[in-house]
């Protein structure tokens, strides 16, 4: 049978995997590799104080990652996350055949010279949505790709026409079949790209696939978020000529070679904000460190607007509550509108606030699939389609929950943290995607939460009784 690269050694993942589908299906529904079911344990009621630091970008970093194969030297990056999907993306480089050496938990050393593979293992790639940056970045070194269509939190209609539409347009051919997306390109060559939809993705891998065509790439209707303008810095850090990131035109001169560097992924937006509302919920005071706070501006701004504290600092913001949250209203946009992101947690903190407020999705098709955890902690939301209402009740009390996507699962936590009582949380491999020693950074602040393991065997004891 003709080698088709991936399809190979998908069928020798399976046969060393061997194990019986019921077990695949327990060790994938908990994602947990060592065959645990992990959750959060959380004693709520208590004011978080004193100070949480915050680290490097998840959206940023899987996006470096990749880039880093369009380049013929070493790279080392700084401030990465300690995150399952970044630990992914290290994996898939590693299984590409490029060295990746930690220097430290938090910097890894990547050599990607000499690499002669364009192909993704299946397996590691459909579980996450960030794999659909080595597509860009495979098709920039070798002018072919073969990686699986994404994965990544169920958050409705996730497509990637507007990614294959770059890619077209830069001169590839995309053929998608077997799960598979093949790309192939006799050569890039810079064109003029005018996305349908801001979309974050699909700008960064137009970057990716541009940076090393020949010519002027221009990128109309590009999305603005931090992470977008930090891929820009880090690959014009290697010697890229990329013009306008963080505005929605992006000129990319291409150039022939990029030469190694080392660069600090930037800190996460989205984590800080996590941590600033977990402070206004529990009624704390908290100083969020190794943050940008322009790049919070949206989220302060609506904190400032439901009674919260913001105090910003050159690297840091305190984040402090001297009286009762008030209701507000909310629609998520492409930055720097308010993150969608923020969205789950926003919708938990406002449950605790007086009045009505009225949450609308404006990125994603379904995402208020954690408000029905919410109502068994007592939230009174009701959804229609893209649009929440939340009656402030002013109290949330604890219950056994699941968290359905990362982002939920912080909304989760939030919820334990504010609410009466104990909140045990599954499904926490979510939550451990996008969030490094989540547990231990805010334990440091005063919180009452443990991450209790509970072996597979045992609980297939219990229930045979
Ligand atoms: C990125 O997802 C983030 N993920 C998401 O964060 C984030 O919610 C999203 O951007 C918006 O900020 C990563 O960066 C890994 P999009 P992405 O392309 O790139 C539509 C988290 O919690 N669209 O900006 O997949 C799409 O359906 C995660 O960290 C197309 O129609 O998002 C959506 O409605 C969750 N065609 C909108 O655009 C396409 O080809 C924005 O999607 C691509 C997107």
């Amino acid at each position: 049978m003709k080698s088709r690269g991936c399809g190979v050694q998908l069928r020798r993942t399976k046969e060393r995997m061997g194990a019986p589908l019921c077990a695949l299906r327990m060790v994938r529904s908990d994602e947990g590799e060592n065959n645990k079911l992990d959750k959060f344990v959380i004693k709520g009621g208590r004011r978080l104080s004193g100070e949480i630091e915050v680290s490097g970008a998840k959206n940023a970093a899987v996006a470096l990652i990749p880039a880093i194969l369009l380049c013929d030297e070493p790279c080392v990056l700084e401030n990465v996350p300690d995150i399952s999907d970044v630990s992914m993306s290290l994996r898939i480089m590693y299984e590409m055949g490029a060295k990746v050496e930690m220097l430290d938990p938090t910097t890894v050393r990547i050599s990607a010279e000499g690499l002669k593979n364009f192909c993704v293992p299946y397996e590691s790639a459909r579980r996450m949505r960030a794999s659909y940056y080595f597509l860009g970045a495979l098709l920039g070194r070798f002018c072919k790709a073969r990686v699986s269509m994404p994965g990544g939190c169920p958050l409705g209609d996730r497509p990637i026409d507007q990614h294959l539409k770059a890619f077209s347009a830069l001169g590839a051919k995309c053929n998608i079949e077997h799960g598979m997306v093949d790309l192939f390109a006799e050569k890039l060559t810079g064109s003029q790209i005018y996305l349908d939809v801001v979309s974050v993705g699909a700008t960064m891998n137009a970057m990716l696939a541009a940076v090393r065509a020949e010519g002027l790439t221009v990128i109309e209707n590009a999305a603005k978020e931090p992470h977008i303008v930090d891929l820009a810095n880090f690959l014009n850090s290697m010697g890229a000529d990329i013009m306008g990131a963080g505005t929605d035109v992006i000129k990319i001169r291409g150039v022939k070679h990029l030469h190694g560097t080392t660069y600090s992924v930037v800190p996460d937006q989205i984590e800080a904000g996590t941590f600033m509302v977990a402070a206004a919920a529990t009624g704390g005071d908290v100083l969020v460190k190794n943050v940008i706070p322009k790049h919070l501006e949206p989220i302060t701004s609506k904190l400032r607007k439901i009674g919260v504290n913001v105090d910003e600092y050159d690297d840091s913001v305190r984040v402090w509550v001297d009286g009762p949250l008030v209701r507000t209203n909310i629609k998520t946009m492409p930055h720097p509108g308010f993150p969608t992101d923020m969205q789950p947690q926003m919708t938990t903190l406002l449950t605790l606030a007086e009045g009505t407020s009225i949450i609308t999705e404006g990125v994603w098709e379904q995402r208020f699939r954690y408000v029905d955890e919410l109502r068994r902690m007592g939230a009174d939301i009701s959804v229609d389609g893209k649009v929440a209402v939340v009656e402030g009740t002013g109290k949330l009390t604890g219950a056994p929950v699941k968290a359905c996507d990362l982002r939920a699962g912080a909304a989760l936590i939030i919820a334990g943290l504010a609410a009466k009582g104990i909140t045990e949380i599954e499904d926490i491999y979510h939550i451990e995607r996008g969030y490094s020693n989540l547990a231990e950074k805010l334990r440091q602040a005063g919180a009452d939460i443990e991450k209790v393991s509970t072996p597979v065997a045992t609980i297939r004891e219990a229930v045979s009784g």
